[in-house]
Parts: C-alpha cells; sequence; structure tokens
C-alpha cells in the first residue's frame, strides 16, 4: 500500500503525506513551456503523452508523495458534447446548454471523448508504481454551476436564477451523477489509487439547499463507485462550520478543508475523518519566516492525527517553485 492511502485508509497518522493541489500548474516553467506550444488547453488535457508527462513534473522536481492526473473537471460538460473553451484571462468559458443532446450522450458516446485521460493514467501509474496516483472530478453541483452559469460564477451569482427552470435541473443532476461515477470508475480501472471530489462552488447554496444539492449528490457518487476499497477526498469549499454536516451525511474517507475553515476547529469536530489541506496559498507569495509558522501551525494541530499536507485551494501562479520545495522539506523534517 501507499502511504497516502494508508494514512485514509487506516487512519495512520504516522506519515504525513505531502502534495499540492494544482500541483502541476503554471507556477512551474517546465509546465509553461509546454503550455505555449499547447495553446487549446482540453486538447492538452486529451493528450495522454503530454498529459502524463506534466501530470509527473512536479513528482519529479519535489518527490511529493501523490500525483494528480492534469486534467480538468469541465471535462465533463466537454465529454457531454458542451463546447469548453479557455480563453486566456477569462477563465473557462463554455457554449449554450443543449439539454436534449446532454441527456441523449451514451457512456458510449462520452467514453469516446474522454478516454484519453485514462490512458494518461495508466502511463503515470507504470512510471511511477510507489506513488499515489489521485484522479478526480468535479461534483455534480460544481458542473451545475459551471454548465448552467456558461463560466465561472461571480460575486453576483444568484442561486435562484440558476435553478429557475427545476425540472431541467433535476435532469441535468441525474445525468452529471451518472457520468462523474463513470468517469471516476474509469479513472479507477486505469490505475487510480485515490479520488478527489471538487465541490468548489459549495458555498455559494444557501444552506437550506445543500443537502439537494451538495451532500445528497456527492453521496450518490461515493455510492456508485464500483471499487470500495478506493478511498474517496471531497473537498467541498466554502462550507464554513457546514464542513461537520457534510462529513456526517455524506461520509467521505478523507475531508479537504480550505482556508476559511480554522483548522484546530476541523480536528475537533469532523468526526475523526482523515483531514487534508487547509493553509491559505496566498501565504506561499509571503516571505520564508512567515510560511514557516503557518506549516508549523498545521502540522503542530494535527500531530498525531491523520493528516494530508495540502493548501486550502491551488497553487497560485506567481508562487515560487522554490517555496513548494522548502515546504515540502519543513514537512519531512516533521516526520
Ligand atoms: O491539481 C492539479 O495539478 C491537477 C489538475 C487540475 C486542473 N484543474 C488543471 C488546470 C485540477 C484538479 C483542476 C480542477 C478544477 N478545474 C477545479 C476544481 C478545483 C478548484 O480550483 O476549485 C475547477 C473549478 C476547474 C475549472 C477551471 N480550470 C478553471 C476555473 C480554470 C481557470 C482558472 C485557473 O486557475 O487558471 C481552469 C484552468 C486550469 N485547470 C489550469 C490548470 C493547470 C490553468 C490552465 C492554463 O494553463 O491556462
Amino acid at each position: 500500500m501507499n502511504k497516502l492511502v494508508e494514512c485514509i485508509s487506516n487512519r495512520d497518522s504516522s506519515y504525513l503525506p505531502i502534495w499540492f493541489m494544482r500541483q502541476a500548474g503554471r507556477y512551474l516553467p517546465e509546465f509553461k513551456e509546454i503550455r505555449i506550444k499547447n495553446p487549446n488547453f482540453i486538447n492538452l488535457c486529451l493528450n495522454s503523452e503530454l498529459a502524463a508527462e506534466i501530470t509527473i513534473q512536479p513528482i519529479k522536481r519535489f518527490d511529493l508523495d501523490a500525483a494528480i492526473i492534469f486534467s480538468d473537471i469541465l471535462l465533463i460538460p466537454y465529454g457531454l458534447g458542451q463546447k469548453v473553451e479557455f480563453k486566456k484571462g477569462e477563465g473557462p468559458v463554455l457554449g449554450d446548454l443543449k439539454i436534449e443532446e446532454i441527456l441523449k450522450t451514451t457512456a458510449q458516446n462520452f467514453l469516446e471523448k474522454v478516454s484519453p485521460v485514462y490512458k494518461a493514467i495508466s502511463k503515470v501509474k507504470e512510471k511511477l508504481p510507489q506513488k499515489s496516483v489521485i484522479g478526480f472530478a468535479g461534483a455534480p453541483w460544481t458542473l451545475l454551476v459551471y454548465m448552467l452559469n456558461q463560466k465561472s460564477p461571480k460575486k453576483d451569482f444568484d442561486f435562484f436564477k440558476v435553478i429557475e427552470n427545476e425540472k431541467l435541473t433535476q435532469k441535468l443532476l441525474a445525468k452529471l451523477e451518472d457520468m462523474i461515477s463513470l468517469h471516476i470508475n474509469e479513472q479507477i480501472k486505469a490505475g487510480a489509487d485515490v479520488i478527489q471530489i471538487f465541490d468548489s462552488w459549495a458555498g455559494l447554496l444557501p444552506k437550506n439547499q445543500l443537502f439537494n444539492f451538495c451532500y445528497n449528490p456527492s453521496k450518490n457518487i461515493i455510492n456508485k463507485v464500483n471499487n470500495k476499497k478506493k478511498p474517496i477526498i471531497c473537498f467541498p469549499r466554502g462550507l464554513g462550520k457546514e464542513y461537520a454536516e457534510y462529513c456526517e451525511k455524506v461520509s467521505p474517507h478523507c475531508i479537504s478543508i480550505d482556508y476559511d475553515v480554522d483548522p484546530q476547529w476541523a480536528k475537533n469536530n469532523l468526526k475523526g475523518i482523515p483531514i487534508q489541506g487547509g493553509m491559505d496559498p496566498k501565504i506561499l507569495l509571503k516571505d520564508e519566516n512567515a510560511i514557516k509558522k503557518e506549516v508549523e501551525k498545521y502540522l503542530k494541530i494535527f500531530s498525531g492525527y491523520p493528516y494530508i499536507f495540502n493548501l486550502g485551494h491551488g497553487v497560485l501562479p506567481d508562487t515560487k517553485p522554490e517555496t513548494i520545495r522548502y515546504i515540502t522539506n519543513l514537512v519531512r523534517k516533521k516526520r
């Protein structure tokens, strides 16, 4: 077994595995070099050779404990036939939602479009047999937000506008649950050891809608994963104190906390579920003393608790690669 899996499955607090969300990305010169030559981001995700190479880049540099597959949560809308583009400085832009076409998409249609992801996972697993390979998917709610809103939501996001047409929303949610489960099961078949589910926009939901749009769909997905031995990490970003209710209702194998969650509160209130992450990625832009202080805070709080070192969201593009090395060394010294 590998260290990340042991930490989660055996609730083993002895090792302190470390990896970073967005560890393969724009802060790495070797990523930027490939990215410049591949202006179409979706096509890059679907190039299994390059996706595997990018996935391995941060492992080569920092010898982290886990490799998360280079891909994107928006490959699911893409696989369902919705146009997905990434425009420079704008983030993702999705095409019109053609609901009939989406509902007609079969598992086979979907797999024909996204199967290079699975090939990339197999390549990574082959090259890094001793590391944990992490597959992932967006949660139904977060994907629904992108598909209906057609871009990242802003501060003026209106929940009720997005779900105006309730029948359509329910149909879409059900379809997403099926396709997300399929996508996760295929990633596991290809060699993923662990799965992370990103519910990046959980925090946009009114409290009385959390059960219907966040807890329930995520629980359904976990239930539909065929291989019950593969741990699932859930990241319902922005839930605040509702992280406790989430853990109670969804019972993920591991819970990833964002930087608005007080780590001491999380340790005391999340039912002993292994915890991942928490540190604010913006602190990585500060000096070494500030970084060290914050890393030590997390290590002290989670000493003797099954904890995976990570951040409370992805590595920011302005982060220096040396900062990732610095943090990794600090965490290793504490093992
Ligand atoms: O973490 C990793 O290293 C694995 C790869 C990964 C990417 N996206 C690559 C990526 C993962 C796990 C994701 C998940 C993802 N994608 C999420 C959930 C996590 C989160 O950030 O909340 C979301 C919401 C998306 C959608 C998405 N993809 C957005 C909003 C953007 C643009 C904003 C941004 O950060 O650039 C992307 C693009 C994206 N996905 C990049 C990478 C490396 C940058 C693309 C580039 O080079 O221009």
